[in-house]
């Protein structure tokens, strides 16, 4: 039997009841005195209360005895590197790198960016910020030095923490040129870098600004140096991360300390089934929420194994990388987006990789991002003989909106929905006049306010746009953007987007910062990026230019110029590969580009 529905029942009768308990399993410096407050219409929790999520992290767990416990594995399948870390090392390495921070200057609040491949670097940095109570932002290695430029002009960060490169299969993109363009476009200046030298390239140090990891560190040790936790107040920013929203003008998603650390913790044991001490692997990426949420904080705030693991999931080197992962490091819970999964039932449809590993260790796999189309989940039920989870939610979110709790018992698994709505979240479809639709309806899936702790109390910077954003179109209910459906059990059906993001393997991206991109080529009067169907991905970009009149140049020469171009501007991440030049784009009357039926045609 499932305890999903009591649980949910408990906190709908008394949410602030059942935050207050929840909010005992996390050290507290200072207990709250309000369990939730709203402040100039946005939500807060426990107020008043201080606390430290490095400190939840990473120094409870030595303190508790766990020091020999295993933290952190890092894997690369594409250099071969290996590294563990116990929760004692981990602690060492945070400390240290917070002192190298606070001898920059990084105090409570400032910001940082940082610029990191898959290393388990990027963690302690994350982990040294948060010591600190300095605001981290990661900024994904895909994006392009304009993109990190408006981060770090939205941020203004007053150091970054960046690698020499990063690596993808074939192709070792050094990032520190990426990093000293960025740095000549922003208007905000940066006073200090700090670049992490990996073997396959060196990167060249400026004077003055930049400087070399390795080296800061060895200072910091040999004067015995070691940051302690500083205390922050629950309601202080923990990170910002800037995700797509419906221009190129990114949105600096806010996590606050306090409230983030309870869901988050929460969420191991009652969503995932995981206990203290066991492997969980998120594989994604830190530059993206699940990162965040579930290759980071979450495992660690619960005393779990995490991987940090570099690679894709086919041609490093074959679609077995996942398996030996698994196998080799007793792997009890797997996270990833389902395009991953199509990625490799495309190159081992039989599953002859999968039966080449001891997967013993492996309970439950779960899948989010995008949605978990029919045909892979029940592949792969098949191959691996484990249940497949679909879960539901946003960077806005930092954890599920809905999702199947496997640790409360897990509920009757429906291909093609999430499952069920999470404590906290009272979820209800509306129609355009606000008014909850019928069960098997579709609408907008809206949350009936407050939002429950990790959700974003506000943008970076920009409580106006929060509230225009998520708050305006449906009063008293924050705007998912997704659309979709609830059954007469309760299960939901997430279908579409109801603005202009797309999903392309499971990276959120905005057509409307590509549309800006392309109107920026010369030769281009008017264009249309779509979103369409794609078999691997999920979705791709398309892109549909009308010429300037008197443009001679041939339009195979625009249309690759103006692939080129996003890879320039926004990174190869974006996957715009088709370009089209076209006489005409269909309008409405009054002129309105008719995105929703050309991406019909084309799904056709
Ligand atoms: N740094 C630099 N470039 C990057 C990058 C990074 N961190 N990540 C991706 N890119 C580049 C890729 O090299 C590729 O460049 P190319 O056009 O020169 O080939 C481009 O961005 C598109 O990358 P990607 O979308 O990853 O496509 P792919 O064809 O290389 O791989 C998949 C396809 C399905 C295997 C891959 O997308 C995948 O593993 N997806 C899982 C996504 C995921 O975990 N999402 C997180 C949400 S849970
Ligand atoms: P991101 O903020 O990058 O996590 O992207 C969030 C968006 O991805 C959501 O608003 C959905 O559109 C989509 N998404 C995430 N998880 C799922 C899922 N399990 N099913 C359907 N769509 C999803």
């Amino acid at each position: 039997m499932s305890r999903y529905h009591e649980t949910y029942a408990r906190w709908k009768t008394d949410p602030m009841g059942f935050w207050a308990e929840t909010a005992r399993a996390i050290d507290w410096i200072k207990p709250w005195h309000e369990v939730y407050a709203r402040k100039e219409g946005l939500d807060r929790w426990f107020v008043g209360a201080e606390c430290n999520t490095c400190w939840n992290a990473v120094d409870r767990h030595v303190k508790a005895g766990h020091g020999d416990r295993l933290a952190v594995i890092h894997d690369s399948a594409i250099t071969g590197a290996k590294a563990t870390y116990t929760y004692a090392q981990l602690l060492d390495e945070v400390a240290a790198l917070a002192a190298v921070l606070e001898d920059l200057g990084i105090r409570k609040g400032d910001r940082v960016i940082l610029y990191m491949p898959m290393v388990p670097e990027a963690l302690f940095a994350m982990l040294a910020c948060a010591r600190l109570g300095a605001i981290h932002s990661v900024v994904f290695g895909g994006f392009a030095p304009p993109e990190l430029a408006t981060r770090i002009n939205d941020a203004k960060p007053k150091a970054i923490l960046t690698a020499s490169c990063g690596i993808e299969p074939g192709r070792v993109i050094a990032y520190k040129p990426l990093l000293d363009q960025a740095l000549d476009i922003a208007a905000h200046k940066v006073e200090s870098c700090v670049v992490l030298q990996r073997p396959q390239v060196t990167a060249e140090l400026k004077s003055g600004r930049d400087h070399d990891w390795a080296d800061l560190l060895a200072v910091a040790r040999g004067h015995g140096r070691r940051a302690d936790c500083v205390a922050v107040k629950a309601t202080d920013p923990l990170y910002i991360l800037y995700t797509s929203g419906t221009t190129g003008q990114p949105k600096g998603v806010v996590r606050d300390n306090g409230g983030h650390m309870v869901a988050l913790k929460w969420s191991m044991d009652a969503i995932y089934g995981i206990k203290p001490g066991e492997v969980y692997w998120a594989a994604s990426d830190v530059g993206w929420v699940v990162g965040h949420s579930y290759i980071v904080y979450a495992p660690l705030l619960h005393g779990a194994t995490t991987i940090v693991f570099e690679g894709k999931p086919v041609g490093t080197p074959d679609p077995g990388t996942f398996w030996r992962i698994v196998s080799e490091y007793k792997v009890a819970a797997l996270f990833t987006a389902p395009t991953a999964f199509r990625a490799i039932k495309k190159e081992d449809p039989e599953g002859n990789f999968i039966r080449k590993y001891d997967l013993s260790s492996l309970r439950t796999l779960f899948l989010a991002g995008e949605r978990a189309d029919p045909d892979t989940v029940k592949w792969a039920e098949t191959q691996l003989k484990v249940p497949v989870i679909d879960h539901w939610w946003q960077t806005e979110t930092g954890w599920s909106i809905a999702a199947n709790p496997v640790g409360l018992g897990m509920l009757p698994v429906k291909h093609g929905s999430p499952t069920v709505a999470m404590p906290g979240y009272d979820i209800q479809v509306l129609d355009e006049g606000g008014h909850e639709v019928k069960r098997g309806t579709l609408g907008a899936i809206c949350v009936k306010l407050p939002l429950p702790p990790s959700c974003l109390p506000t943008l970076w910077g920009n409580d106006e746009r929060f509230r225009k954003s998520y708050l305006s179109h449906f009063p008293g209910y924050y705007e998912t953007a997704d659309a979709g459906y609830m059954d007469e059990d309760g299960y939901l059906y997430i279908m579409a987007r109801t603005d202009d993001i797309i999903n392309v393997a499971g990276h959120r991206l905005s057509t409307g910062g590509m549309e800006e991109v392309l109107a920026g080529h010369p030769s281009v009067a008017e264009c249309a990026v779509i979103g369409i169907a794609d078999a691997l991905k999920g979705q791709v970009p398309l892109g549909l230019v009308v010429l300037k009149s008197g443009v001679t140049k041939p339009a195979a020469d625009i249309e690759k110029e103006c692939v080129g171009l996003v890879r320039e501007k926004i990174g190869a991440v974006a996957a715009l590969r088709t370009v089209a030049v076209v006489p005409r784009l269909p309008k409405t009357r009054s002129g309105k580009i008719l995105r929703g039926t050309m991406r019909k045609i084309a799904d056709k």
